[in-house]
């Protein structure tokens, strides 16, 4: 049933191993935590904490409650869904254990497209189960050094973000996204610093900063133009030099990604952005507002 939640253990019999299906939200942030550090993720227990604010999953458990697995699904408007946080503990791995969950998360789901971004270790599991690569999402990091200062582009003001602007954002959000996520954005604004660009009193442009895994990420960024994105990610970008910073961004041409050099951030690792039964992310088009830079992987 769509979106059910998890109430009676589900047993998976693995190898030596009887697993219990839980729902994530019952498992403590400690326990989440652990399991993220034992695939050295960066997350924080305030980022998986944030997760289970805007998103349902389960969690696999051995007999002695030591988490083995997990899945998570969030849900979007138009029936679309990430799913993000598959995680299966190094020493459970190849047992087909990461199929169940999926295969578990997406009947909770109930017909949707999905979107995810993909490890390596995981594109084959998510290319068997019929999922389209999109696109390559580059995962940008490092101590952050400040930019140059630039020109604001033509007609364009910055400003922070308020309150009163969430329709706005949210809007643009969407556009650039293919689905509402309205929701989602909301929680986000209340634990982010955010710039926005505004042209004859409207706003064109936005880059959120929050607190996540090693320092802080900037996600995510929309806008129409690369000088739009670079200078709405600018003011974060010198705000945080001397610190850890993470940007994953689908650019790797042009001169977005040429600004992310400027502020020190290099490529760290790359994932494949998959969907299931959607239209595909299509090439950007002029004038038309992109995500320059995603919130998370797992959020998209
Ligand atoms: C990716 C991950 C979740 C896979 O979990 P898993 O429980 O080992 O996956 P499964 O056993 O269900 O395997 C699913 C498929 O991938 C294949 N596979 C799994 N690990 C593999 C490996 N190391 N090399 C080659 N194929 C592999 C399996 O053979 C299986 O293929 P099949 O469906 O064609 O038989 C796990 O490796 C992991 O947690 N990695 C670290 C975190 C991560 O990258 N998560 C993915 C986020 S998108």
């Amino acid at each position: 049933m769509e979106g059910e939640i998890v109430t009676k253990p589900t047993i998976l019999h693995l190898d030596s191993f009887e697993l219990t299906a839980t729902d994530i939200a019952e498992v403590p942030i400690e326990v989440l935590h652990a399991h993220s550090i034992g695939v050295r993720w960066p997350h924080r227990a305030e980022d998986w904490q944030f997760l289970l604010k805007v998103g349902r999953g389960i969690v696999l458990q051995d007999e002695i409650g030591r988490p083995v697995g997990s899945a998570m699904w969030f849900p979007y408007e138009r029936d679309f869904a990430t799913i993000g946080m598959v995680i299966t503990s190094p020493r459970l791995q190849t047992f087909g254990t990461a199929r169940w969950m999926m295969d578990h998360v997406m009947q909770d789901a109930g017909p949707r497209v999905f979107g995810l971004n993909a490890t390596s270790a995981a594109r084959r599991l998510y290319l068997s189960l019929g999922f389209q690569p999109e696109a390559t999402l580059y995962q940008c990091h490092a101590v952050a050094q400040r930019p140059p200062d630039g020109p604001l582009p033509p007609g364009a003001a910055l400003r922070s973000i308020e309150a009163s602007d969430f329709p706005a954002l949210a809007d643009l959000d969407a556009q650039a996204f293919g689905a509402g996520r309205a929701a989602l954005l909301a929680k986000l604004l209340d634990v982010s610093k955010g710039v926005a660009l505004v042209r004859d009193g409207r706003i064109e442009a936005f880059a959120l900063c929050r607190r996540f895994g090693r320092g802080h990420v900037i996600g995510p960024v929309v806008a129409s133009t690369d000088a739009d994105a670079i200078a709405v990610v600018r003011p974060h970008a010198v705000d945080k030099a001397g610190r850890f910073l993470r940007l994953d961004t689908r650019e790797r041409d042009g001169a977005f990604f040429a600004f992310l050099a400027e502020c020190g951030l290099s490529v760290y690792d790359t994932v494949t952005t998959m969907a299931l039964g959607g239209n595909g992310i299509g090439a950007p088009k002029p004038g038309i507002p992109r995500t320059y830079a995603v919130a998370t992987q797992a959020l998209g």
